[in-house]
């Protein structure tokens, strides 16, 4: 293997870690999205699915980015967690056990985007880079307004 083919073998492995720990999430805000209850249901019902929706767009976009860097993307929902590392909450966790889960959720992907933003970086691949720069921004975003609801 090509130095080349190292680097891009890394952006590809990093890119995987990201499919799978925004799938994990998704899946927490579908359960947040569902499960929430008191007097910040009607708000918090809406903005999970906000979360998610967008989430949903991006992951699609992640995962073909893989397959257009040579890779193959991964799936279902047992190896997706595995994955992903990040914990699932119970089903009758409160509102704002639920906006400090996402919010740490949120974080991991953070993490791994970051990394994904480095070894794209090493590799000269502008354009994964550049997805994970706007990967950064939706996410920072998300944290911003989780944030907020708990200050
Ligand atoms: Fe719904």
């Amino acid at each position: 293997m090509s130095q080349e083919d190292k680097m891009n073998q890394q952006v590809i492995d990093a890119l995987r870690q990201v499919v799978a720990s925004t799938y994990a999430l998704i899946g927490q805000l579908h359960l947040c999205h569902w499960n929430v209850r008191g007097k910040s249901f009607f708000t918090l019902h809406d903005a999970f699915q906000a979360q998610y929706t967008e989430l949903f767009t991006a992951v699609d976009e992640i995962a073909e980015r893989i397959r257009a860097i040579g890779g193959l993307a991964p799936g279902g929902l047992g190896n997706l967690a595995k994955m992903a590392g990040i914990p699932e909450l119970a089903e009758d966790a409160t509102a704002e056990q639920m906006v400090t889960h996402l919010l740490k959720a949120h974080q991991k992907v953070l993490d791994d985007v970051a990394i994904v933003r480095g070894k794209a970086g090493e590799a000269k691949d502008l354009a994964t880079e550049d997805m994970m720069i706007g990967r950064k921004q939706a996410h920072q975003k998300a944290v911003w307004m989780l944030t907020s609801y708990l200050d």
